[in-house]
């Protein structure tokens, strides 16, 4: 099946599995924009000449979210939480880093997961939950990874103390040498997590305000790190991890400064690079442009009536 047709049946399949929620994005369905500024720490210049990298200040837009495709989900029903962030954009060279509060993903394929969606609709009765899906997942044993992740890590306290992966490798590219990366969000504040019960009693809407009640003491701020990964680290394989010895870098920091719902109607592309940065042979990445196309084209259009 070509990429294209692939990607429109992934969307279809997770609105015939979750459901359809017109001017939602078909994934990562609620969560929070805002404005900020990121500044480069001229620390990358060794393996790439990536403009948003140097000394030096770009516009950021910036997108927490939780990862259900429902939007109507509790806060505890989607421990894993995204951080979507597009760096110069509005006719400035664009670069999007998107990382989630897991350093693995549950599928290695496009295909995969394709299937696993498939399982969990034949199986559950109406829509599936966390717990459907948590334990379907132990069929597969590439999505072990995951789970023990899940497992091992507690849902942030708040959407500015979340430890945010790029799960993905990308190439920094100069000068003949290509240095595999892999991105993590780092917050300033320090990463806190929340115990199951904490998380239990959650009300809905609880990440949304908290981060705006943070944002009104002063601006959060993220660490962008580097991971650097030596010669046989995978690059195609978004169900490994990296050892936790590898070297790191920080790249700049980012600044939030202000909520600004006009970047919800934003495409977070995760294979938008700046030049001196490719993608990486993953086919799940390279998968995502096309999905995210299709999301975002429904999406646009049903707001578009609204
Ligand atoms: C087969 C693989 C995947 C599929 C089919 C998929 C599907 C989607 C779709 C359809 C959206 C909504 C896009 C939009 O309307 O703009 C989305 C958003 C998102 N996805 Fe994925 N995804 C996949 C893998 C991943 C991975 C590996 C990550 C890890 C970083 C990830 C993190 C996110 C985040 C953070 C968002 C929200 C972006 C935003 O705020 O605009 N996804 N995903």
């Amino acid at each position: 099946m070509d990429k294209i047709r692939m990607a429109t049946k992934s969307v279809d399949s997770i609105e015939e599995t979750f459901g359809r929620f017109p001017g939602h994005r078909r994934a990562h369905a609620r969560g929070k924009t805002f404005r900020g500024i990121f500044t480069g720490s001229g620390a990358a210049a060794e393996w790439t000449k990536a403009a948003h990298f140097k000394r030096g200040e770009v516009a950021a837009s910036i997108r927490f979210s939780h990862f259900s495709p429902d939007p109507t989900w509790a806060d505890a029903m989607s421990p894993v939480k995204g951080m979507a962030v597009q760096l110069g954009g509005n006719g400035e060279e664009e670069l999007n880093i998107v990382g989630v509060t897991s350093p693995v993903f549950f599928a290695s394929t496009p295909e995969t997961f394709v299937e696993i969606l498939e399982v969990t609709r034949s199986v559950s009765k109406g829509r599936p939950n966390l717990h459907t899906l948590m334990a379907l997942l132990k069929d597969f044993p590439e999505s072990r990874a995951m789970l023990e992740a899940v497992k091992k890590f507690q849902a942030p306290a708040g959407f500015s103390a979340g430890l945010y992966h790029s799960i993905h490798a990308y190439y920094f590219v100069g000068e003949g040498k290509r240095q595999p990366i892999k991105y993590v969000w780092e917050p300033v504040d320090g990463v806190k997590g929340l115990s199951a019960m904490e998380l239990a009693s959650l009300p809905i809407g609880f990440y949304e305000v908290q981060i705006e009640d943070r944002l009104a003491v002063s601006p959060v701020r993220f660490r962008l790190l580097v991971i650097l990964g030596e010669p046989d680290d995978p690059t195609d394989d978004p169900t490994k991890e990296w050892p936790s010895d590898r070297k790191t870098a920080v790249l700049g920091e980012l600044t939030i400064l202000k909520e600004d719902p006009a970047v919800d109607a934003l495409l977070f592309d995760p294979t938008v690079v700046a030049a001196g940065i490719e993608c990486s042979e993953d086919p799940v990445l390279r998968f995502r442009s096309p999905a995210y196309r299709a999301s975002f084209e429904r999406r646009s259009a049903e707001i578009g009536e609204q």
